[in-house]
């Protein structure tokens, strides 16, 4: 049995309230919930927002540092911006922090997405209508695009855009124009465009899926949001930091983690990334009925079959030095450490480690 534990500290990070009033919904659930953020709506919260605008973003590893010290750097200016990352990685977080960082706080931030809508309702959605433009447009009906003028329109899931509707869309996002459906008048917007994607955009324009000029446009400002296996780094603080959010919310006393839950959770390759965590860690706490939180492990797979399981060299070769560094008890140098193991130099293994994000953890190893 485990004796040695994770003390869990007595004030965690809270999430910013700006951020945290938008849920997904249905399209038009959406377009409501961006529709209150107008000027009068916004929380003096966002006034100060520039340093505050991360506040809802736990980490502290180097790879996502280095990922939002771009975001930083190109909020303030109009150019677009296209976040690449895996599911779960957070890429709509970023996308609000983008907003929030930029000169357009105080105006629309409108979520679109792309993949959720039905190709038929797309263009209006996007467009907008006038009265009668087609058969069930009973009534003129605002677009995204006019929604977002003056403000950031965060194109979401944007690979999955139809090619028929994607010379329209390189239109707006170079002109800055469209005509609305069943319009001939032409309108000119001001709209800040932030894109993310879970697909490979390059391989898509390669394969004809996705046009190439659309591409180039969106690629102005590439951000890579890295996946959470590749910077372990955070998985403690965001384990801390779900456990603190959902006791709090299922009135629960969780002041202790086992360092050998600790361990395994850090080992985990995550391929749900932080949303996986998240929906693992609200599990967990639904379990536990005492103060040390019991974390169903089992519904976890082990490093082992995820580096089996892996899908690229990378994933592979960082589970397989995580397993060895864990048989080590993360001791790199000497016969007897993981470096000899692996055939490799002790300034080689560690250069690997850091650059796979692969760290020991800070608390000490369960017995
Ligand atoms: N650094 C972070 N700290 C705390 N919570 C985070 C962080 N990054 C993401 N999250 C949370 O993880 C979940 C997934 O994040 P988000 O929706 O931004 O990911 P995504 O990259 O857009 O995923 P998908 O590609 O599946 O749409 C959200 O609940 C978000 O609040
Ligand atoms: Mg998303």
């Amino acid at each position: 049995m485990a004796s040695a534990v994770y003390s869990m500290q007595p004030t965690s990070p809270t999430r910013w309230s700006v951020t945290s009033q938008f849920q997904e919904g249905t399209p038009s659930e959406n377009v409501r919930a961006e529709e209150t953020l107008a000027e009068s709506d916004v929380s003096p919260a966002v006034e100060d927002s520039i340093p505050r605008a991360f506040e809802g973003m736990i980490g502290a590893s180097e790879a996502l540092k280095r990922a939002l010290a771009h975001v930083k750097t190109v909020a303030p200016t109009d150019s677009t911006v296209l976040l690449e990352g895996e599911t779960g990685t957070g890429k709509e977080l970023i996308s609000r922090a983008i907003h929030a960082l930029s000169q357009r706080r105080l105006r629309n931030f409108v979520k679109f997405n792309c993949a959720a809508i039905p190709l038929g309702l797309l263009e209006s959605e996007l467009f907008g209508h006038e009265r009668g433009a087609f058969t069930g447009a009973i009534s003129r009906k605002i677009g995204r695009f006019e929604l977002a003028d003056k403000g950031t329109l965060f194109l979401d899931e944007v690979g999955d855009i139809p090619l028929e509707l994607q010379a329209k869309l390189l239109r707006v996002l170079q002109e800055q124009e469209f005509e609305k459906l069943g319009s001939t008048q032409t309108q000119r917007v001001n709209v800040r465009f932030v894109a993310a994607t879970n697909r490979n955009l390059a391989q898509m324009v390669s394969d004809k899926e996705f046009r190439g000029d659309l591409y180039f446009r969106l690629n102005v400002f590439p951000i890579v949001v890295p996946p959470l296996r590749e910077r372990r780094a955070d998985i403690p603080l965001l384990v801390e930091f779900f456990v603190q959010e959902f006791s709090q919310r299922m009135n629960r006393h969780i002041d202790t983690i086992l360092a050998s839950t600790m361990e395994q959770l850090i080992a985990y390759s995550w391929p749900g990334n932080i949303r996986e965590l998240q929906n693992f860690i609200e599990r967990a706490v639904i379990l536990t009925t005492g103060s040390t939180l019991r974390a169903p492990l089992d519904d976890l797979k082990s490093p082992v079959e995820t580096a089996a399981a892996a899908t690229t060299l990378k994933q592979a070769e960082s589970g397989h030095i995580l397993k060895i560094l864990r048989e080590t008890r993360w001791v790199v140098g000497g016969p007897r450490g993981a470096a000899a193991r692996l055939g490799l130099k002790r300034t080689t293994l560690m250069g690997k480690m850091r650059r796979l994000g692969l760290s020991r953890p800070d608390y000490e190893v369960a017995t």
